[in-house]
């Protein structure tokens, strides 16, 4: 019990022990090993993409990402009625996240690249695109950019992985890549 202190003052002025010495060394190098390791695994892991991001406001999104819409929109998929928008490829596409939905629906064509931008505009949401497991969180004021390519034709499903309220399970969209 430490309620006195020690008779020895200096007690912790005491040599390392070899035992411990290792220990320490092998922490140490475990945790380079485990640094490196995440550099190495950005390339090659393929999993994290390199995003951009800017402060943009909520207002200035919204207006960008219906003139896209209104632009490219080429028809309305479901009851709902949402857009599928086909933007030319090389260009800026955006996606707006909100209570409860994926706006609007993006068609791609496979092997050309496209800027996808991503905010939200009321909280925060997450994107997850399936099945190829893209992971981003998506938040207000802020406007994600990534630079994708698709490699295969088909349909691809946004999930928001991100609880945000009573209909969360219910916030799907959709990527079609065609030919
Ligand atoms: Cu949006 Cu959960």
């Amino acid at each position: 019990m430490a309620i006195f202190s020690p008779e020895r003052r200096l007690w912790w002025k005491e040599p390392l022990d070899r035992v411990e010495l290792s220990w320490i060394g092998i922490a140490f190098i475990w945790g380079l090993v485990m640094f490196f390791t995440m550099i190495y695994w950005h390339f090659a892991g393929q999993q994290n993409l390199s995003n951009e991001a800017y402060r943009i406001s909520l207002d200035v999104y919204a207006e960008r990402a219906e003139a896209f819409a209104a632009k490219y929109t080429v028809r309305e998929e479901g009851e709902s009625g949402i857009p599928v928008v086909h933007p030319p490829p090389g260009s800026d596409a955006y996606i707006i996240a909100r209570l409860w939905e994926w706006w609007p629906i993006l068609e791609l064509e496979k092997g050309k690249s496209y800027r996808i931008h991503l905010s939200s505009l009321d909280w925060q949401h997450g994107f997850s695109l399936q099945p190829i497991n893209i992971n981003l969180q998506v938040q207000p004021g802020y406007e994600m950019v990534l630079t994708i390519t698709p490699e295969k034709a088909g349909e691809y499903t946004i999930v928001c992985n991100e609880y945000c309220g009573i209909g969360h399970h219910t916030m799907v969209g959709k990527i079609f890549v065609v030919e």
